[in-house]
């Protein structure tokens, strides 16, 4: 076993890292107050390959393998975590899906636009009924007789729907056939009967955009289809696992930045005479919250590296969301409490870390629909 890092996944670390230390970071605390959509920020990660990382140079992107991806989205998510919540659905729900199921045309069309970071892309599954039981979706394609489709329907909690040039987006095109009769359709926002709600005010990632988007009579042609007709579930939780090493490296990545703001503040701050690290209460939460970190990486870089290997990785992919983004929550808690009131203030982005590390234990699968997902794989149980 090789626990090192080749010279081409440390090279695009770095890069993920000073853009984040340099550019991201500094404005995070902007973005969070305001809501404002980082667009600069996003086309800059863009121009260096961060939007398109295991796409293909041939599509734009920057070829890399899945161990590449964790370690800059870890960066960027240590900068902020609302960037790295756009750059995790552009790369994994976005790109991943088309690269694998598309044909060539739309490899060409919508993967290149997002991979050089010019427009920017969406995943919308869920709907105001239905988000951990995603089957039950009520958006409705109705197959025309020249092979077009007719889409009605609502989604819901669409990251970076306000903004995003183009969606993948899944239908019920047969709802007697449950899972089997749901369809991957490419949407193009600009196109009559596509139609956007509100943004969502939210606890964190606030300068994530998130929306309801609606369709009404969106006529979507046959070469829209993404793979084939009935195959959009498989194609939706195929996709997901990709997604979920992303969302664990982004919990890694806000996880650390507390981490480490942490580590900082207990050797300059003194209560009773003591730098607060000499004590041993907090002696222990920075070992814990060390021990929580390195294992939520591990797990997280064995499932890329599964994934890397071209085999199925759902089991690996759910361990390790799970254990990061618990890890996540429980660091940027701590991390909290050492810092005393200055950790509650917004004077330092301590509390910005603790709101931010709560999404990802809600979205791309809730805390309980990893569990479900890991218990069924080990015990082969429905
Ligand atoms: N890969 C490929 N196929 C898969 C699969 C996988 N990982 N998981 C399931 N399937 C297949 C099954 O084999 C089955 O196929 P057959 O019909 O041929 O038997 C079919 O899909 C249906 O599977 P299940 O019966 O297991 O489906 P279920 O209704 O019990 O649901 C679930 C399973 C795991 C709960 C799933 O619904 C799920 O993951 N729910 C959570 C939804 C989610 O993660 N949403 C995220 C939205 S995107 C987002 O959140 C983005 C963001 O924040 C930025
Ligand atoms: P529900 O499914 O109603 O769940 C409510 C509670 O019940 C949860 O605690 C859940 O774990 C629990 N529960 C449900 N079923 C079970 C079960 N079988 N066993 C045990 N417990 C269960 N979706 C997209 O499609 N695209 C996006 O880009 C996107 N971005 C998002 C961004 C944000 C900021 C948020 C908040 C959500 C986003 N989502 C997106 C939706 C997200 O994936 C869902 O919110 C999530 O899957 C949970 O669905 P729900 O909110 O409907 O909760």
């Amino acid at each position: 076993m090789d626990f090192s890092f080749t010279e081409e996944q440390l090279m695009l670390q770095d890069v993920a890292r000073r853009i984040a230390q340099e550019k991201i970071a500094p404005s995070a605390e902007h973005h969070d107050r305001t809501g404002e959509f980082p667009l600069d920020n996003i086309r800059l990660l863009g121009e260096n390959g961060l939007m398109g990382i295991e796409v293909p140079a041939e599509y734009g992107g920057a070829g890399m393998d899945p161990i590449a991806y964790v370690l800059a989205m870890v960066e960027v998510a240590a900068g902020d975590g609302a960037h790295s919540t756009i750059m995790s659905v552009n790369n994994s729900l976005f790109c991943n899906g088309i690269l694998t199921h598309g044909s060539e045309a739309q490899k060409q069309k919508y993967v290149r636009a997002i991979a050089e970071g010019e427009a920017i892309g969406a995943f919308a599954l869920t709907e105001p009924q239905s988000g951990s039981d995603a089957t039950a979706m009520r958006c409705r394609a109705v197959k025309q007789a020249d092979g077009s489709f007719v889409i009605n329907g609502k989604k819901s909690w669409i990251t970076s729907g306000p903004v995003a040039k183009y969606i993948v987006l899944f239908a019920m095109t047969d709802p007697d056939q449950g899972a089997r009769g749901i369809t991957a359709f490419m949407i193009d926002t600009d196109k009559p009967g596509f139609h956007r709600g509100k943004t969502e005010p939210k606890l964190g990632i606030r300068a994530s955009a998130t929306c309801e988007i609606e369709f009404q009579d969106y006529q979507a042609a046959a070469e829209d289809v993404l793979g084939k007709e009935g195959e959009g579930f498989k194609i939706a939780m195929g996709v997901l696992d990709a997604g979920r090493i992303g969302i664990a490296s982004q919990a890694i990545g806000i996880a650390r930045a507390a981490y480490e703001a942490t580590l900082e503040y207990v050797r300059d701050r003194k209560a009773f005479g003591a730098a607060i690290g000499t004590f041993q209460m907090t002696q222990a939460k920075i070992a814990d919250m060390k021990c929580k970190l390195d294992a939520a990486l591990l797990l997280t870089l064995r499932a890329a590296w599964v994934k890397g290997q071209g085999k199925r990785f759902s089991n690996e992919a759910a361990i390790a969301k799970l254990t990061a983004s618990e890890a996540a929550m429980w660091i940027t808690h701590q991390a909290v409490q050492i810092h005393g009131g200055m950790g509650y203030s917004k004077e330092m982005p301590l509390e910005r870390y603790f709101r931010d590390a709560k999404i990802t234990e809600i979205y791309e699968g809730t805390s309980e629909i990893q569990r479900l997902v890991i218990a069924r794989n080990e015990t082969g149980l429905r």
